[in-house]
């Protein structure tokens, strides 16, 4: 609690009347006198005078404003932030040419200004002119998150379809249907210019009638229903395809991921078929396993320290027990003036209870996982975009590739972990990407329980970055908090 400095709201009753007055900036000793003055000039019944429930909601309240001060000083965007990153050659938005300079079709080129892109970032600009290369060239491509590797391989798919020709010939898989769908909008937007070019999704929900064949060009899916459509119901013929793309590749055919699936696709495919395999991370093992499945490809890597990007800034709350960790979660949520925020929790159960217990405090929040039916799943999705519920709170369904420009916060009210209950560096990495998308500044923070302290060291470590303790007890600590 803080007992020093803060702003105290009076708040008595006088002859059946509610009076407030606040003193802001009171030191505590300034506390005792202003209650002694108080009851003597309010005496007996007439002064109602709760010294308790006074207590607890000062605290409350400077907890509140030290989190809105953080938060607001910390998410003020300027206008030219992306456009200054994107001239910095340390950025990962950094460009050197401009759209035009990377010989999009025309067509596509309209596509990429009607979406409000100015330059490529760093990814686009080194991966496009590779993938769209004559011969057709493999490519396994890692870049931080929400640094537009969709639409690098979305452009990279829109220049080789063929329009005239009615059958599959892209075909990309995503992990989750939030993704697919996710993915797809960004081929429609991208591809409006281009006449004929049409998008099918693969996934949960989208009941194709056995005997029917696809034509549309570009399929997005996720591996589970792709592959129904292709070996069970026949829908397309793999052998077709002339660009298969991965995203989220390292999860994609990581054995303790979707490997099997995925693998299948891939094998089926005819042998030029060209491969794209995009994600932010990719653990050394499953690089090399890449390395193993693809022929010949290009590769683009970054450095593990190059990994977290400067614009999210990562914290923790050190907390005895869940009520605390839930308490501080609840000051976050007052806090959010700025934005919208995702809380990731480690089990359905979980993100289940957090959410029943939020909204029975009177919060408006949403829930997604993985046991919702697909309908739910595109509703609750929507919602959280269109900015009706400010908080999502899930499961790791939503850690990777979820992109909603206006979260600025993510906290982790669990910390990810395997099975082995090892640290999930990985998700970690993914879960904070959900904030600060494409240069913009983010929050992550985290809800530690003292037990799991080394858990969020190791991830430091993992980084070779500074996970900040915040406390808000502290309020010269906090407010030397720089952005
Ligand atoms: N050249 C660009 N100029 C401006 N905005 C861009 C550009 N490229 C992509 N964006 C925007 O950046 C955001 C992040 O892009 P995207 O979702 O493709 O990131 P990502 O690299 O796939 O991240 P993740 O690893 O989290 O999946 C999107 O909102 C996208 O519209
Ligand atoms: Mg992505």
């Amino acid at each position: 609690m803080l007992l020093h400095l803060m702003h105290v709201e009076f708040i008595f009753i006088f002859k059946g009347l509610v009076f407030t007055f606040t003193l802001y900036n009171t030191p505590f000793v300034a506390l005792t006198e202003v209650t002694a003055w108080l009851l003597h000039y309010l005496p007996g019944e007439e002064a109602v005078f709760s010294f308790l429930l006074f207590h607890v909601y000062l605290a409350d309240l400077a907890e509140n404003s030290l989190l809105n001060k953080l938060i607001r000083k910390s998410l003020v965007e300027s206008s030219h932030r992306v456009e200054v990153l994107q001239r910095d050659p340390s950025s990962p938005l950094f460009s050197v040419k401009t759209f035009e300079e990377l010989h999009l079709k025309e067509e596509l080129l309209r596509g990429v200004y009607a979406m409000g892109f100015n330059r490529p970032s760093k990814i686009q600009e080194t991966a496009l002119p590779m993938m769209v290369a004559h011969p057709p060239q493999n490519l396994i491509a890692q870049s931080q998150s929400g640094t537009g590797k969709t639409a690098a391989f979305v452009l990279a798919m829109l220049s080789r379809v063929n329009a005239a020709v009615k059958y599959p010939q892209c075909l990309c898989l995503a992990p989750t249907f939030e993704l697919a769908l996710q993915t797809g909008r960004v081929v429609e937007q991208m591809g409006k210019f281009c006449a004929d070019v049409k998008v099918s999704y693969a996934v949960r929900g989208n009941k194709v009638p056995r005997g029917a064949v696809i034509k549309e060009q570009i399929v997005i899916g996720t591996p589970g229903t792709t592959l129904d459509w292709c070996f069970k119901l026949r829908l397309m013929d793999l052998k077709k395809i002339s660009v298969f793309v991965l995203d989220e590749a390292d999860v994609m055919i990581n054995t303790q991921g979707f490997s099997d699936q995925s693998i299948r696709v891939q094998r089926a495919l005819s042998q030029d078929c060209q491969m794209l395999l995009f994600s932010a991370t990719f653990e050394d093992a499953v690089w090399q396993f890449a390395e193993r499945i693809v022929p010949d490809p290009n590769v683009i890597k970054l450095r593990r320290e190059e990994l977290t990007l400067n614009n999210i800034r990562q914290y923790y709350f050190l907390c005895e027990n869940n009520s605390e960790k839930y308490k501080a979660l609840c000051n976050v949520y007052g806090s959010i003036t700025v934005g919208q925020a995702i809380v990731f929790c480690q089990t359905r159960r979980n993100a289940k209870w957090l959410s029943l217990q939020m909204i029975r405090d009177g919060h408006q929040v949403a829930m997604l996982s993985g046991e919702l039916t697909v309908e739910q799943r595109a509703a609750v999705i929507q919602r959280f975009r269109d900015g009706k519920e400010k908080v999502l709170i899930t499961t790791n369904v939503c850690a990777r590739g979820i992109d909603v420009i206006q979260v600025t916060i993510v906290v982790n009210f669990n910390l990810p972990t395997n099975q082995l209950q090892h640290p999930d560096f990985e998700t970690y990495l993914h879960r904070i990407g959900r904030a600060g998308r494409f240069g913009k500044k983010g929050l992550a923070f985290n809800m530690i329980e003292r037990y799991n302290l080394s858990l969020l060291h190791r991830i430091e470590e993992h980084f070779q970055t500074k996970i900040k303790k915040l406390d808000p007890d502290d309020m010269d600590e906090l407010e030397k908090i720089e952005y």
